[in-house]
C-alpha cells in the first residue's frame, strides 16, 4: 500500500493519502475549501470553479487536482475569496433566485456560500431569464430558475441511481438541465428517494410535500456557516468565521 504524504494548505501541514484530491485531503484535515459542484459521494466534475485554490502559485480546481507531496496550496486568501464572490454573484444574477420565497432557503448551499463570503448584493445586473418548471411528477419537481448547472443530479442519476434521468442540453447562456423523456419529469423513472434528488445544492430539484419541514432556527445553516462541519474536524481550530476575507 502506498504511503501517506504531506502538503501545506494556508501554511498548515496536512496529511494526504495517495489518490486524494486537494479537496478530499483538505476535508479530511478539517480545512474547508468552498465548493458547489463537488459532492463526497460523486465523481469530481470541475464545473463551478468555486473551489479554485492556488497550487504553487497557479490557480487549480481543488476538486479535480490530485494532492501531491510537498504541494503549497493557498485557499483562504482575499484574492481567492474575491474570485469566489464573483462566481457566486454571477450565479445569482444569471438565474432567478428569490431566496425569501424558496423552500430551500436556510438549507441552500448557494445561499449559505453567499453568507459565508459576505455577499450583500450582486454587483451585476439581474438577467431574469425565462426558465421552465416541471411539476408533473408525483414526488419531485424541477424549477430550472434555480439551477446552477453543477451537474450533481446528472452524475448521481447516472452513477448512483443507474438511471440517467438528467443531462445537459444547449450551450453557453442556453445551457440547461434536461430530462430523459419527451417533455415531462413524470415520464422518467425518477423516484423521490433517488440520490439525484437528494444532492441538488439549491432549490432546483425538490421533493414535494417536504417544503419548510424545518422551521427557521432549525435549518442547516441557521447557526453555523457552510463548511463548519468540516472545520470542526480540525483539532484546535478556531470557530468558523463568516464574512469577507
Ligand atoms: S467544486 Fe471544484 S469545480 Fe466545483
Amino acid at each position: 500500500m502506498s504511503e501517506s504524504f504531506t502538503l501545506t494548505i494556508d501554511g498548515v501541514e496536512v496529511t494526504a493519502q495517495p489518490g486524494q484530491s486537494i479537496l478530499q485531503a483538505a476535508d479530511a484535515a478539517g480545512v474547508y475549501i468552498p465548493r458547489l459542484c463537488a459532492h463526497p459521494e460523486l465523481e469530481a466534475f470541475g464545473a463551478c470553479r468555486v473551489c479554485t485554490v492556488k497550487v504553487n502559485g497557479r490557480p487549480q480546481a481543488a476538486c479535480t487536482t490530485p494532492a501531491t507531496k510537498g504541494m503549497i496550496v493557498e485557499n483562504d486568501t482575499p484574492e481567492l475569496n474575491e474570485h469566489r464572490r464573483s462566481l457566486i454573484e454571477m450565479l445569482f444574477v444569471e438565474g432567478n433566485h428569490f431566496c425569501m420565497f424558496c423552500e430551500r432557503s436556510g438549507n441552500c448551499e448557494l445561499q449559505a456560500l453567499a453568507y459565508r463570503l459576505g455577499i450583500d448584493a450582486p454587483r451585476h445586473d439581474y438577467q431574469y431569464p425565462a426558465r421552465t418548471l416541471d411539476g408533473s411528477h408525483p414526488e419531485v419537481f424541477i424549477d430550472r430558475n434555480r439551477c446552477i448547472l453543477c451537474g450533481r443530479c446528472v452524475r448521481a442519476s447516472r452513477d448512483v441511481d443507474g438511471k440517467h434521468v438528467f443531462d445537459f442540453v444547449g450551450r453557453g447562456k442556453g445551457k440547461r438541465i434536461w430530462i430523459d423523456a419527451e417533455s415531462r419529469l413524470a415520464d422518467t423513472p425518477l423516484e423521490g428517494e433517488d440520490k439525484a434528488v437528494e444532492v441538488c445544492p439549491v432549490g432546483a430539484i425538490l421533493r414535494k410535500g417536504a417544503a419548510y419541514a424545518a422551521p427557521i432556527g432549525r435549518r442547516l445553516y441557521d447557526h453555523d456557516p457552510i463548511g463548519a462541519d468540516i472545520e470542526a474536524k480540525r483539532v484546535g481550530a478556531p470557530a468558523a468565521k463568516g464574512g469577507k476575507s
